[in-house]
């Protein structure tokens, strides 16, 4: 069976209960609104700590207020150094410190280590992104950073494959 079959056959087979539609909304309440609270408040935190920084995001909201006419969608678009703040702080203080998963395939990562079918997985998100050989300096809180594209397979704020945050869309529409 494709996997595109796999998943209509899922859906085909799923009885919208009362108690499914309740979990469906509260796990995207759960996964929506503390993941952005936290990145909204630990970018305020380090602003607040970083003057000379604050001052740059600040003039370039400023500036796209004034190019704009005021708020737009075009305009928050163009916030280049606000969307590095958020990238950095989402490095520095993920909202998820680590991604679960359970092995469906025998696989061989190396020589030395086979992975079972059922063995369970813990990849370490904050560790990836505070390993010194990813980011150089871990600890400063740089947005600069982000100017370039992280190499693959460091950077992964939103986890990755087929259960990836299903909100990433929000922020990669800014
Ligand atoms: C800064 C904002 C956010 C961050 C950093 C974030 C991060 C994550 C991470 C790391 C995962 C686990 C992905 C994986 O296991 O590979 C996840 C899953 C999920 N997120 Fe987010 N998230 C954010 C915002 C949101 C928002 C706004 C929504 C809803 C509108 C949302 C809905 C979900 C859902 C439903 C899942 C579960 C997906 C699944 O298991 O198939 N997230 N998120």
């Amino acid at each position: 069976m494709s996997q595109n079959h796999k998943i209509l056959f899922i859906f085909i087979d799923l009885e919208l209960t009362d108690d499914l539609l309740v979990a469906q909304a509260f796990s995207f309440l759960s996964a929506g609104v503390e993941t952005v609270t936290n990145t909204v408040s630990f970018t305020l935190h380090e602003l607040a700590r970083n003057q000379q920084l604050q001052d740059q995001v600040r003039g370039e909201i400023f500036a796209s207020l004034e190019r704009h006419g005021g708020l737009s969608y075009q305009g928050v678009a163009e916030l280049k150094l606000l969307e590095m703040c958020l990238k950095e702080t989402m490095r520095k203080y993920p909202a998820t410190k680590h991604l679960l998963r359970v092995c469906t395939a025998e696989y061989d990562l190396d020589e030395n280590l086979r992975l079972e079918t059922g063995d369970c997985l813990v990849i370490p998100l904050s560790g990836i992104h505070n390993d010194p050989a990813n980011f150089d300096n871990p600890e400063e809180y740089r947005p600069e950073r982000f100017r370039e594209a992280p190499a693959a397979g460091t950077y992964i704020p939103f986890g990755d494959g087929p259960r990836i945050c299903l909100g990433i869309n929000n922020f990669e529409q800014f």
